[in-house]
């Protein structure tokens, strides 16, 4: 995903800019680049690949002026080149963009009719010169910059700069999430508080639709319509320290270690460890009255989804449909009056998302939405929202997010079942003993990393590679090899172990590495039958198991890892942890970028 940052300012403009570029790095981003207003001419430094690339051309060509514009591109129209490289534009006007100019074709053939040439294949350039031929025909810049909005559909985040205007910045936002930040007589826009955080904690966010003229020391704020409006402002808990590695690798083995600390900061939310029960804010709905839940995200977060709905349906007894957003949106689902709907998001940007949950609510389904960025879209837009309590996570594969995740599903199946009186006072507290074991097992398993990295030395030398669970470990499985998949480039597939019998066991042979989560309990002996027949046809059988399971499983299997027993309830939160570290060890041997993994962003805010 793209980065935007901006800055309306009294000191030298692209360091700053560079520096909170730099924040929004763990979007994913393949070229970069600044450009600023040098005596009132627009000047750009850009480069292909990582901010390095551009901070020698900095270095090589300082960038002065106190008035400028950065990017972090992520390419979708165009190959990540210099030349694609944003700000794009003319001598009269530059852009940075992030999102999507969906009619930018037709656009670009009209511009082209009335003479201008482009220079680059990017849809970006469409609108600068969208901009430039209103300005060429007598527009003053905000006129022009609202005629041009006026014409662009798709979903995007932009900023512009004039030649000759040192105090105007504009920016808009339709779709992509933009956020602007006060200074002492300055003024600033970034993706979001992240990126702005070394500048100012004081935020405010433009809603869908807006634009925004920025100079050095006041933001006027213009709805869709084009009426001017208010927006809140807010002092954001973003840190402005900078997040860097510690004595980690990577971000993604810093994240895999926090687990500990980030399931229990996130339990302590929910669940009050003296009495074992839960405790619950209001609900955007009421668990007695709802007919069925539709629990909706994207990836890792929609797994995560899927074992709540598992827990969900055995707890509180209520059907619960689950579909990946960009199904969901687009299948009309019949959904009942008086429905409610879960969204699952780390980072509330999520276009599907997103419009999964426009969708619901406007079909008038309850939305509550499990967030990790309290500033995010998502969470300002839901009816309601339950944070997950992982602090940044910069890798863009999802580790601590997500277990954070099933923690919140967790207690809130648990409250849910409470308020339906299907879970009575001593099975809440029951199972809310077994989530306050969670954080102490969690560093349990992370002890077993010398065992999981040796299995990674066997998994890496696959092509192919199947993850096995049941019940509500099956989404585990799906986990395991979404996780591999991202960040090693090997293929992997998740299944429902009963499922072998009914096509995949014909992949079985022994090139084979077939991971499976197996701990003790009711679908033990039903998972360990499903191992054996691939056991049996030479397939190489690596468990993930406890104390009671390993032994039978010793039997036949190549490899087993010991966890600690975290019971049928808890099990899915704690299997989590070691498939995204064999994920992990197996891309630090292939040598893939783990924390930017090729193709990927980290919130994919674009279809
Ligand atoms: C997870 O490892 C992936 N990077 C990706 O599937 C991610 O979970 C998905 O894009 C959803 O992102 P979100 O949680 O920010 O909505």
């Amino acid at each position: 995903m793209c980065g935007i940052v901006g800055v309306v300012g009294r000191e030298a403009a692209a360091p700053r800019i560079f520096e909170a570029l730099k924040r929004l790095e763990y979007r994913g981003y393949d070229s970069a680049g600044i450009a600023t207003l040098v005596e009132g001419r627009i000047e750009r430094r850009r480069a292909e690949g990582k901010l390095d690339r551009l901070a020698a051309v900095l270095a090589a060509e300082p960038l002065p002026g106190t008035l400028g514009i950065g990017h972090t591109r992520w390419a979708t129209h165009g190959a990540p080149t210099t030349r694609n490289a944003h700000p794009h534009g003319t001598a009269r006007v530059v852009v940075v963009h992030n999102g999507i100019i969906e009619n930018h074709a037709e656009l670009r053939a009209e511009l082209e009719a009335k003479g201008q040439v482009f220079e680059t294949e990017t849809d970006t350039e469409t609108f600068a010169r969208l901009v430039d031929q209103h300005l060429l025909e007598g527009m003053g810049a905000e006129e022009a910059a609202a005629a041009a909005l006026k014409r662009v559909h798709g979903a995007f985040a932009l900023a512009m700069i004039f030649a000759g205007r040192e105090g105007l910045l504009i920016c808009a936002r339709q779709g992509a999430p933009l956020a602007v930040g006060f200074g002492e007589g300055e003024m600033y826009v970034g993706s979001d508080a992240l990126a702005l955080a070394p500048l100012t904690r004081r935020i405010a966010y433009l809603e869908e639709g807006d634009h925004a003229i920025l100079d050095h020391g006041t933001v006027r704020f213009f709805d869709a319509e084009g009426r001017p409006v208010q927006r809140a402002v807010r002092e954001t808990s973003v840190s402005g320290a900078p997040t860097g590695k510690g004595n980690y690798r990577h971000f993604m083995e810093k994240e895999l270690h926090e687990h500990p600390v980030v399931l229990g900061d996130t339990l302590a939310q929910y669940l009050e460890p003296a009495q074992r029960r839960v405790v619950l804010p209001a609900l955007p709905f009421d668990a007695r009255a709802i007919p069925r839940l539709t629990i909706t995200a994207c990836g890792s977060a929609f797994l995560a989804g899927l074992v709540g709905r598992y827990w969900i349906e055995q707890l509180a007894r209520i059907p619960v449909d689950a579909d990946v957003a960009s199904e969901l949106r687009y299948r009309d689902p019949p959904l009942p009056e008086g429905g409610a709907a879960l969204l699952v998001s780390q980072s509330g940007e999520t276009a599907d998302t997103l419009a999964a949950m426009k969708l619901l609510r406007a079909r008038g389904q309850s939305c509550l939405a499990i967030v990790n960025v309290a500033e995010s879209s998502m969470a300002r837009e839901a009816d309601a929202a339950l944070l997950t309590v992982a602090g940044p996570e910069i890798g863009v594969a999802s580790t601590k997010a997500f277990t954070a995740q099933l923690a919140v599903l967790a207690g809130l199946a648990i409250g849910m079942g409470r308020a339906r009186g299907t879970v009575s006072e001593a099975e809440e507290a029951r199972l809310t003993a077994e989530l306050l074991e969670v954080p102490a097992h969690a560093a349990e398993v992370l002890e077993r990393d010398a065992e999981i990295r040796a299995m990674a030395a066997q998994v890496a030398k696959a092509r192919d590679v199947l993850f096995l669970g049941r019940g509500n470990l099956y989404p585990i499985a799906l986990e395991g090899a979404l996780k591999l998949k991202e960040i090693s480039y090997i293929h992997a597939e998740g299944y429902a172990a009963g499922e072998m019998k009914h096509g995949p066991i014909a992949l079985i042979d022994d090139q084979v590495p077939v991971i499976s989560l197996c701990p003790s309990g009711p679908l033990f002996e039903k998972t360990a039958s499903n191992l054996q027949e691939a056991a049996a046809r030479g397939g190489r059988i690596m468990a993930f198991t406890d104390a009671e399971g390993a032994p039978a499983l010793s039997r036949f299997a190549e490899r087993v890892v010991v966890l600690p027993h975290a019971g049928a309830f808890a099990a899915p939160i704690l299997h989590a942890i070691p498939v995204q570290l064999l994920a992990y060890h197996v891309a630090v041997l292939k040598g893939t970028d783990v924390d930017q993994p090729r193709n990927l962003a980290k919130s994919v805010t674009v279809e």
